[in-house]
């Protein structure tokens, strides 16, 4: 299992803050929706079971956020073995993340605290 900083030691439980499963899944949704539109983040999605990865994002950012679910997937470096993310691809993508949360209403100290924990996974993501 893949070992998060945020979750359940995290003092204040953000998933339960912000709508539980209902919520996640409509951010899991829009981030997607732009990610397999966005020319920097789109040629990696394409011809991907996107219903897999779908519910594997559910499963890990439940868990980021201090819910219930456990995230059994590939570790993160596994996941995006082979992929060659450079840089400027991981920064969008989180652009893309942050675009979503505000469009639902996560708070600009919940919002930081998701995309620090986010950008510390950067080595596994980035350059493999
Ligand atoms: C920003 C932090 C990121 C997180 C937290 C994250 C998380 C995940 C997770 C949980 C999976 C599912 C792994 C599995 O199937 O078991 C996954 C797969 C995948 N991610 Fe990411 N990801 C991130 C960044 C990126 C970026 C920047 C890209 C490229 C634009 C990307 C492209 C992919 C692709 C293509 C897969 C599917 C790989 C496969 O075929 O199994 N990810 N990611």
């Amino acid at each position: 299992m893949v070992k998060l900083k945020i979750g359940n030691d995290n003092k204040i439980n953000l998933y339960r803050k912000y709508g539980e499963y209902s919520t996640v899944c409509k951010i899991v949704t829009d981030f997607y929706e732009i990610m397999e539109k966005n020319p920097l983040t789109a040629p990696f999605f394409k011809n991907l079971d996107m219903e897999r990865i779908f519910d594997h994002q559910i499963d890990f950012i439940t868990q980021a956020l201090g819910g219930p679910k456990k995230y059994f997937g590939k570790s993160m470096k596994n996941a995006h073995s082979n992929l060659d993310i450079n840089d400027e691809v991981f920064y969008e993508t989180l652009n893309i993340l942050d675009i979503v949360l505000d469009k639902h209403h996560v708070e600009a100290d919940d919002k930081e605290a998701i995309i620090n924990i986010i950008k510390k996974l950067k080595d596994d993501i980035v350059g493999h």
